[in-house]
């Protein structure tokens, strides 16, 4: 069989689009909070979010609050953000520096950054009382290729074992010594599958995307990932094109470890369900999708480029404008989309194949949810 399928090639197998149910239902919604979000393994962040030892982050997982944090050893740890004492938020700040320990702002209890229970005013005060019983709820912690995955459930499947399509599969473009170069925020009206099922397909690319046409064939290409967490595959550059930039050129220096055809490729995955990662020759861009109701994403997207763009004559701007009007593109269909799936008259209608790969992905999504 060949690595790379074409979306013709893998068919849409005459599927149709979801019943509008999976759209605006606020049950459907806490179910997907539940079951996907805070039953998966989640990407919260890149390793450039923990510039220091005890710098940490607070991260929304599902309806979770989760607080992760990189400790004095360089360990990673994931704690539900929950005191243990009454229940109180340790912290609602997006990220900070903890130095040795989370104080709770509410009696004071202090715990390490691993969690334990180390402080507690008043202890003896307290009937049949033992610290070690107090720890912070934890949660699973991965750090894998510059990227920090969680899981909220009770028995993750192992990382290894739910990515094993990847596992390796990124090395090339060593995301873990990419800067943060760019970062944009989008709060967009429109449904988190809606976001996914439009990035996975460029059949919408002529009509909506009229410089990014010029710059990679709609028609080009291929994937190689076509079931399970991971869906995705590749879009040849046009002869004379660079990368994905206004401009066409590359606008960093080629990423060394990539191959010749991966240098002439822009590779894009889904990685269900919150995550698009877009791998060009020269950077590395990352969507989080945040879930915030049936007919509300947020979505922060972030460029990383290698820190050996700064000493040339790189011009990140040009890939971060280009890639933020094609964002604005995307949310504006998917919009009006969401805006459509609401009416009476709206039925499910028929994939092309060029769609295949939005097809897989509602097929992967109902396995997901109706199990
Ligand atoms: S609720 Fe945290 S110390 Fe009381
Ligand atoms: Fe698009």
């Amino acid at each position: 069989m060949k690595e790379f399928l074409n979306s013709i090639e893998i068919g849409s197998q005459g599927q149709f689009t979801l019943p509008a149910y999976y759209y605006i239902a606020e049950e459907i919604f806490q179910r997907e909070l539940r079951q996907l979000f805070e039953s998966s393994w989640i990407c919260v962040g890149h390793v450039s979010d923990f510039p220091q030892r005890g710098s940490f982050i607070t991260v929304d997982v599902g309806k979770e609050s989760l607080l992760i944090v990189r400790d004095h050893q360089d360990k990673y740890h994931a704690h539900f953000n929950v005191c243990r004492h009454r229940g109180t938020k340790l912290t609602d700040s997006p990220c900070g520096l903890a130095g040795k320990s989370f104080q709770c702002p509410y009696h004071a209890w202090t715990y390490s950054l691993n969690g334990e229970l180390i402080g507690v005013p008043d202890e003896k005060q307290i009937p049949n009382f033992s610290r070690e019983a107090y720890s912070l709820h934890g949660a699973a912690v991965v750090s894998f290729e510059g990227l920090i995955w969680v899981h909220c459930g009770l028995k993750p499947t192992p990382f290894e074992l739910h990515f094993a399509a990847i596992v390796k599969r990124f090395s090339n473009w060593t995301i873990s010594d990419l800067e943060l170069t760019g970062t944009k925020q989008y709060e967009v009206q429109a449904n988190w599958k809606l976001i996914l099922q439009n990035y996975s397909e460029c059949y919408h690319c002529a009509p909506v995307h009229p410089r990014l046409v010029e710059l990679s064939s709609p028609h080009s290409g291929g994937n190689d990932l076509i079931d399970g967490p991971v869906m995705g595959g590749y879009m040849d550059l046009k002869a004379g094109t660079g990368s994905m930039t206004f401009t066409g050129l590359r606008c960093g220096p080629t990423l060394p470890s990539l191959t010749t055809e991966q240098s002439e490729r822009v590779y894009y995955y889904v990685v269900f369900p919150q995550m698009l990662l877009s791998l060009h020759p020269d950077y590395v861009m990352i969507h989080w999708l945040k879930p915030r109701s049936p007919s509300h994403t947020s979505i922060t997207c972030k460029w990383y480029f290698p820190l050996s763009s700064k000493n040339q004559k790189c011009d990140p701007q040009d890939a971060i404008q280009f890639w933020d009007q094609t964002n604005r593109e995307d949310w504006r269909v998917s919009e009006l989309t969401q805006a459509g799936v609401g009416s009476s008259r709206y039925t499910p209608g028929p994939y092309s194949h060029r769609e295949a790969m939005s097809a897989a992905l509602d097929r992967y999504y109902l396995q997901q949810i109706e199990h």
